[in-house]
């Protein structure tokens, strides 16, 4: 095992990711962010240096953390964020996963606003793992790219008297790239011809074959990705390994990853150029602006002997299932098999919703709660070192009735937090019922999580009030998939929709749940799950990461 080190500097940054200049989050003057590389064992060591004017902290999205829970930079649950002038170092070692993952800001959109990058994990046979083979990889990065810095957005989304109307992005980057035409955008300072501002450009080699990881790293849209006249094969979800699968199009919502390998077929009539699309789904946009530029494309460019050819137009299938549904994964099969626990110790009904509640504010909520982080200057993982819960509304699942529990907590109010509180190994089944109008990509913290059954409207009960007994969960037991099924840590529950997760919550820490439609979790939609709490050592915490809580200027940039 290696330890792989790593400095990033965060500054506020002026950049011109499609030639329209904004003011950006981004690491080492680079956007996007440095990539992570590093095999299955190593150590990953990352100094932050904070130069930018508001506090931050960034989080390691899909790694377990096992043993490092003070490790997971969620400012507010796992730390005390780092503020403006000070630095922290991050240190863990990957153990038991591998795969496409990337890390991203935690304190409100800043990830949005530039400060995010692939972390890549190489399974020690990763080549034997991935059923199909293939010669070189690449990383692919879609985002929606705003105008705007996030906290100015924010403001306006989380005013009162305003509907659940997300900001729309002006349009999708590839690798942080892609070009605007300056005179549709008068009022703002535009540059379209500086050399990191164009469509990227992917070269081929005939017959070579090649994996791409895609990950979405955007705020709130779902992006169709497609190369014209290729087929792709899946061969990985969120870091599990499955068998083949071919698709034509993929659809991946935030904070998701895939892996598809890509066949290098030759050339049809000695084209040698091809598009890569990345096609928003803008069913969910309110009021988009007249300039939005829905599909983002690269340019995939055959190496050889081939003439050169304009990018061939005739694939342009347009995305008409695109309905704010996420990809279906629970067909594919993971190559390393698990199988879940065949039985859960407890059970949560999880209803999601936005609201208009108290003070006028359109809030997201779970049941009748929503997130608000209790405590900027005492993270939650502290309060629970501590003995601390008096503010959080939580569940502790050991005490609950074997398998069965309706959590309803009381109306809006800003003091309280939902929490899933367990002792020891214990195993929890979360149904999640989406009474909202959007997808909500559902990202656990610490954990792969087994997606055991999803489906459009209401979920198959025989009763879905707080009278819900283990009787009425019987239909929706009988469908569940118990056999190896997807583990993944970022599924969708779809517009109306449902979908029930098993957790084998055996990790010590605190771990946040929520939606990583990043104006949605900046709404509130999110809650924690504190996880065998009795096996936290607060002794394990170094002085530095104490140190963090004591600084001046944390709260800066915590958002409404
Ligand atoms: Cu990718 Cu809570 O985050």
């Amino acid at each position: 095992p290696q330890r792989r080190e790593y400095d990033f500097v965060v500054r506020d940054q002026m950049h011109n990711p499609d030639g329209v200049w904004r003011l950006m989050i981004l690491v080492n003057n680079q956007f996007p962010g440095p990539l992570i590389e590093a095999n299955e064992g190593d150590t990953i060591v990352v100094h932050v240096h904070n130069q930018a004017v508001n506090a931050t902290s960034i989080h390691w999205h899909g790694m377990y953390q096992r043993g490092t829970p003070h490790m997971d930079g969620t400012a507010g649950v796992t730390q005390c964020p780092i503020a403006p002038g000070g630095s922290f170092t991050y240190e863990f070692t990957v153990a038991g996963q591998s795969g496409t993952y990337w890390w991203h800001g935690h304190v409100g959109l800043q990830s949005s606003d530039g400060l995010h990058g692939p972390l890549i994990i190489h399974h020690r046979k990763e080549k034997e793992v991935q059923k199909v083979q293939y010669d070189t990889e690449q990383v692919i990065l879609l985002s929606d790219h705003y105008h705007d810095l996030s906290s100015a957005l924010l403001w306006q989304y989380l005013r009162p008297d305003m509907e659940n109307a997300e900001p729309v992005p002006q349009g999708g980057l590839i690798n942080g790239r892609s070009i605007r035409n300056c005179d549709d955008f008068p009022d703002r300072q535009c540059d379209n011809s500086s050399s990191h501002v164009g469509m990227p450009e992917l070269e081929f080699a005939f017959k070579q074959r090649r994996r791409l990881r895609i990950i979405n790293t955007g705020a709130f849209a779902e992006f169709q990705f497609q190369i014209d006249a290729h087929q792709l094969t899946v061969t990985e979800v969120d870091g599990t390994d499955v068998f083949p699968e071919q698709v034509h199009r993929l659809s991946i919502n935030p904070a998701q990853r895939y892996s598809v390998v890509v066949n290098a077929l030759r050339p049809r009539e000695k084209v040698n150029t091809y598009w890569l699309r990345a096609r928003m789904v803008t069913t969910c946009f309110t009021d988009p602006p007249k300039t939005l530029q829905v599909e983002t494309r690269a340019i995939v460019r055959y190496r050889g002997r081939y003439e050169e050819g304009q990018p061939d137009s005739r694939d342009w299938g347009e995305v008409a299932d695109a309905d704010c549904r996420d990809m279906n994964t629970t067909s594919l099969i993971p190559v390393e098999a698990s199988t879940p626990p065949q039985t859960p110790d407890s059970f949560f009904y999880l209803r999601s919703n936005f609201e208009i509640g108290a003070y006028r504010l359109s809030r997201g909520f779970f049941n009748s709660s929503s997130w608000r982080v209790p405590d900027i200057h005492k993270p939650s993982l502290a309060r629970l070192v501590d003995g601390l819960d008096d503010r959080n509304l939580s569940f502790t699942a050991s005490s609950l009735p074997k398998q069965t529990a309706w959590i309803n907590t009381h109306a809006f109010d800003p003091k309280t937090q939902l929490s899933i509180q367990t002792e020891g190994p214990q195993t929890i089944d979360i149904l999640f019922s989406n009474f909202d109008d959007g997808t909500h990509p559902l990202h656990l913290h610490g954990y792969k999580y087994f997606v055991l059954a999803q489906g459009h409207g209401h979920p198959p009960l025989t009763s879905i009030d707080a009278e819900i007994n283990l009787e009425s969960l019987d239909p929706l037991y009988r469908i569940l998939n118990l056999t190896n099924p997807i583990r993944r840590d970022t599924a969708s529950v779809e517009a109306f929709g449902w979908i029930l997760i098993r957790i084998v919550a055996d990790n010590p820490g605190a771990w946040l749940l929520h939606c990583h439609v990043s104006w949605h979790g900046e709404a509130g939609l999110a809650m924690q799950l504190l996880t065998r709490t009795d096996e936290l050592n607060g002794g394990l915490f170094p002085d530095e990461y104490k140190g963090l809580c004591e600084a001046d200027g944390i709260e800066k940039g915590m958002g409404p």
